[in-house]
């Protein structure tokens, strides 16, 4: 297993300050999960600042993520979308929920984010049932024992050229070992598993250092036009 260098911390400190990561606003609201004691394991300023951009990249108007925590992933989301752009965030702990709410009001991103507290699955069964619009752009990052039952939702919530982003899907390099009781580990295996097999899903996974140890994400977009092995079909339906 991977041993921890202490220059991935020390470049991701560097990259912060560099690049003006941790301004004031997203200072405030990483303090009130502080102050409230929540798990830090929110993701890391550069990483956030990487789903920032994503939904810039991708034109995301309409972002989910799994998971809110402190509301810390949630800010770089929501500062993504821009205005008139929305974020909802699906949140089990009413504590971390009502810490994120706050601290998004805080700094003036509360028109555009929602917090629904509750268990995700269901809450994502919810908005099955009433056929919510498709979202542009999914961050899952709640519980990984739930990664594959999330993924099944989350496609009937996409449309072709959703993005999804997952968190945690290397886990110190676990993901390797087959044999792992660790119900978070299996969770991922499996969540990559049905993610490589599934014909809509077109993916890679990003190995990541720094402040958080060695993890990585998963990017996946829905109903990709190319497609492995191959190179964009002249007909893209010819590549469903
Ligand atoms: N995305 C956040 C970190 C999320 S940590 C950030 O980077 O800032 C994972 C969160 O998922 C925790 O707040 C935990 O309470 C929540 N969670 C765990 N199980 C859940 C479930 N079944 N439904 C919704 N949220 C859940
Ligand atoms: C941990 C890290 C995460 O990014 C997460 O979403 C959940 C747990 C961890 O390091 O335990
Ligand atoms: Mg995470």
């Amino acid at each position: 297993m991977a041993t921890h260098d202490p220059t991935w911390s020390k470049v991701d400190h560097y990259a912060t300050e560099l690049f003006g990561l941790l301004d004031p606003e997203l200072a405030s609201v990483a303090a009130r999960s502080q102050a409230a004691d929540l798990p830090a394991i929110q993701v890391s300023e550069c990483q956030g600042k990487f789903l920032e951009l994503l939904v810039r990249l991708s034109g995301a108007r309409r972002v989910l993520e799994i998971g809110t925590l402190g509301g810390f992933s949630t800010t770089f989301l929501a500062r993504g979308v821009g205005q008139g752009g929305t974020v909802l965030s699906l949140e089990l702990d009413e504590r971390h929920a009502s810490i994120a709410r706050e601290g998004l009001i805080d700094i003036g991103l509360g028109a555009r984010v929602d917090i629904v507290v509750g268990d995700a699955h269901e809450s994502l069964r919810r908005m099955i049932d009433e056929g919510a619009e498709p979202f542009d752009l999914v961050f899952l990052d709640a519980e990984k024992s739930g990664y594959p039952r999330y993924l099944d939702a989350i496609l009937k919530l996409s449309r072709p050229g959703t993005l999804l982003v997952a968190d945690n899907v290397v886990r110190d390099g676990r993901v390797l070992d087959s044999a792992s009781d660790d119900e978070h580990v299996r969770g991922v295996q499996e969540f990559n598993a049905r993610v490589a097999e599934a014909p809509a899903l077109d993916a890679t996974l990003l190995q990541t250092v720094g402040v958080k140890g060695y993890d990585g994400l998963l990017i996946a977009i829905v109903g990709g036009i190319a497609r492995r092995g191959t190179t964009a079909p002249a007909n893209p339906e010819a590549a469903q």
